[in-house]
């Protein structure tokens, strides 16, 4: 189906060109000025000029052509040739019916839909993730649910962080724990256990201390550099404690992303491309894209048109590792082997801008992938009250399940304030306080334009009032209420009729789902559709206040009301379900 301003659109560049105007002047929006028409087109001005004509005088004879078309109510000709298009009440109420019946309620569908790889999350083995790694999993995810919903073949990928000092850390210092493990024991060729030697908490306490030694103690940092050549070099016992701290690892981290219901279709990590370095190196070498330099193998990517400096791509470094370079550009190499895309987008920390830059273009440069189909994905900061990137009271990094616990906190507290109804248990009550944490966080983070920096404000972010994911839930438990009232007392809905100023607000913000979906896929921004939805919420909060619903009177109205009431419910949950957001059937 298409949107209003599409359907206008075709009426308009059809008069265009019935007076000899190309069509692409009869391009229609959203009216800036509401309180005077729904729609604007603002081709006359352009078509006028390039022909030499007045533009007021095309706008009025345009307005002519359109009268009496069967979705215009009144074409009114304004400032210096503006055509102001007020829509029809049963073309509103067409549109609205067409919502309710469409599969997606009025989300349309990609023209261009493409084979995507969306890395994201890129969360490190053993290495707490800090607000940056979440902010990549919710909005990654988010922009697998509306592509893939548009029609793009969507494959999320998580690139665990695997292959880099924090494994050889984590080596040293297990060998220094339990040194008479077999990982250890050059001589040992049994086989080795299957158990791992370390938990999750073993992880998280050795890891920090070891970082922290390696800071002030060379000889410790020298060891933990060895082994990590030790392990890329392809140790069998170092390979299996790699694994080990990989499987601790992604089971702990599937649980935290679980809460913020966010998925991946790979759990792929920067090790599992380590057999196609080698070869990837030697190619390189080969055609005489790598150099050598100082003992490290390099590929040049400055340009001529380059305003900052642009230092080359290290692919193995003097010790003769390879690094976050070399990992990127093998992992492009094997999704371009194993799954062809037509795009890879990285939902990475703005921070790091200029290492994609590199990788792209020694891609780019390597004949390997397109530097225009590679894109970074940058997100801003998350910041405390202070201004600065967020920290814990006691100044270390969020851990991701820290996070949540918080988010939880905070539901259960407003929750409390709230009086939920009586009859809800224990149980669903903490169903619901789950529900308004992820919505609490993942809403706060969406609605953001995502290159802007934010503040970190728990208590804000939970309220049910205001922007927030729990005004959203409110809205959808508020609707789910109504119409089961609705049924209760009999009321079905029925055919739709648009006649008060609220129904018709409320069908034009509805009617705006595809563009939103269609901005924020193209510029890769969820905040395109968190303003919709909430625009759709408020909207519908303003039509509950001023009209009655199940208590209206008059049948036809109350059954047409119903229908625009389940139409909202659809769009609404559809909409937030792609934002990775669940409302509970009560609360
Ligand atoms: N593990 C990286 C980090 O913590 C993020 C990985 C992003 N993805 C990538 N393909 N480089 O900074």
């Amino acid at each position: 189906m298409k949107d209003l301003a599409a359907q206008l659109a075709e009426a308009c560049s059809a008069v265009f060109v019935g007076r000899g105007f190309d069509a692409k002047w009869g391009a229609v929006k959203k009216s800036d000025r509401p309180e005077l028409a729904d729609f604007q087109c603002n081709g006359c001005m352009g078509a006028a000029k390039q022909a030499g004509e007045n533009a007021r005088e095309l706008a009025a004879s345009l307005a002519e052509d359109l009268a009496g078309n069967e979705l215009i109510a009144r074409v009114d000709v304004a400032g210096p040739g503006f055509l102001n298009i007020v829509v029809r009440d049963d073309a509103l109420a067409n549109q609205l019916e067409c919502i309710r019946q469409d599969p997606k309620h009025g989300g349309g569908q990609a023209a261009d839909p493409e084979t995507v790889i969306i890395d994201f999350g890129g969360p490190n083995v053993a290495k707490p993730m800090h607000v940056g790694h979440i902010r990549s999993a919710v909005i990654g995810d988010t922009l697998v649910r509306l592509m893939r919903f548009l029609g793009d073949r969507v494959i999320g990928d998580v690139h665990l962080g695997d292959w880099g000092l924090q494994m050889g850390l984590l080596i040293v210092a297990v060998m220094e724990e339990q040194p008479s493990l077999p990982y250890f024991d050059a001589a040992y060729d049994g086989p080795l256990p299957e158990q791992p030697p370390v938990n999750m908490d073993d992880l998280s306490r050795l890891y920090p201390a070891a970082s922290q030694r390696a800071k002030d103690d060379d000889a410790y940092a020298q060891r933990a550099r060895g082994a990590v050549a030790r392990m890329q070099a392809g140790d069998v016992g170092y390979r299996a404690l790699l694994k080990h701290f990989i499987d601790v690892s992604v089971a702990a981290l599937k649980t935290d992303y679980a809460f913020l219901d966010v998925s991946f279709d790979f759990w792929k990590g920067e090790s599992d491309v380590d057999h196609l370095i080698q070869p990837l190196v030697s190619d390189l070498q080969a055609r005489g894209l790598a150099r050598l330099d100082d003992g490290a193998w390099i590929i040049d990517v400055a340009r001529d048109s380059d305003k900052k400096d642009m230092p080359p791509v290290i692919l193995v470094n003097s010790r003769g590792a390879t690094g976050y370079h070399a990992t990127d550009i093998a992992t492009i190499v094997e999704r371009q082997e194993t799954l062809a895309p037509d795009r890879i987008l990285y939902v990475v920390d703005q921070r790091q801008a200029f290492h994609f830059e590199q990788v792209f273009r020694a891609c780019d440069k390597a004949a390997i992938f397109p530097e225009a189909q590679l894109e970074h994905i940058g997100f801003g900061t998350v910041n405390g009250t202070d201004g600065k990137p967020f920290k814990t009271r006691e100044g270390g990094t969020l851990r991701l399940s820290d996070l949540n616990a918080l988010a939880l906190a905070e539901a259960e507290k407003k929750i409390g304030e709230a009086n939920l109804s009586g009859d809800i248990g224990p149980d669903e009550r903490a169903d619901i306080a789950a529900l308004v944490a992820r919505a609490s966080l993942r809403f706060a983070d969406l609605k953001n334009q995502r290159t802007t920096n934010y503040m970190f404000e728990l208590e804000k972010f939970s309220s049910f009032e205001g922007k927030t994911g729990p005004y959203l839930l409110y809205a959808v438990v508020r609707l789910k209420a109504l119409l089961k009232r609705a049924a209760a007392a009999g009321a079905v809905a029925g055919s739709v009729k648009i006649v008060e100023p609220s129904e018709r607000k409320l069908v034009l913000a509805l009617d705006g789902f595809s563009l939103a979906l269609s901005l924020a896929r193209e510029k890769r921004m969820p905040h395109y559709l968190c303003e919709h939805i909430y625009t759709v919420a408020q909207s519908f909060s303003a039509f509950y206040g001023a009209l009655p619903i199940v208590r209206e009177s008059d049948t036809d109205i109350r059954a047409a009301r119903l229908a625009l009431c389940e139409a909202v419910l659809l769009q609404l949950e559809t909409g937030l379900e792609l934002l990775g957001i669940t409302a509970p059937d009560r609360m």
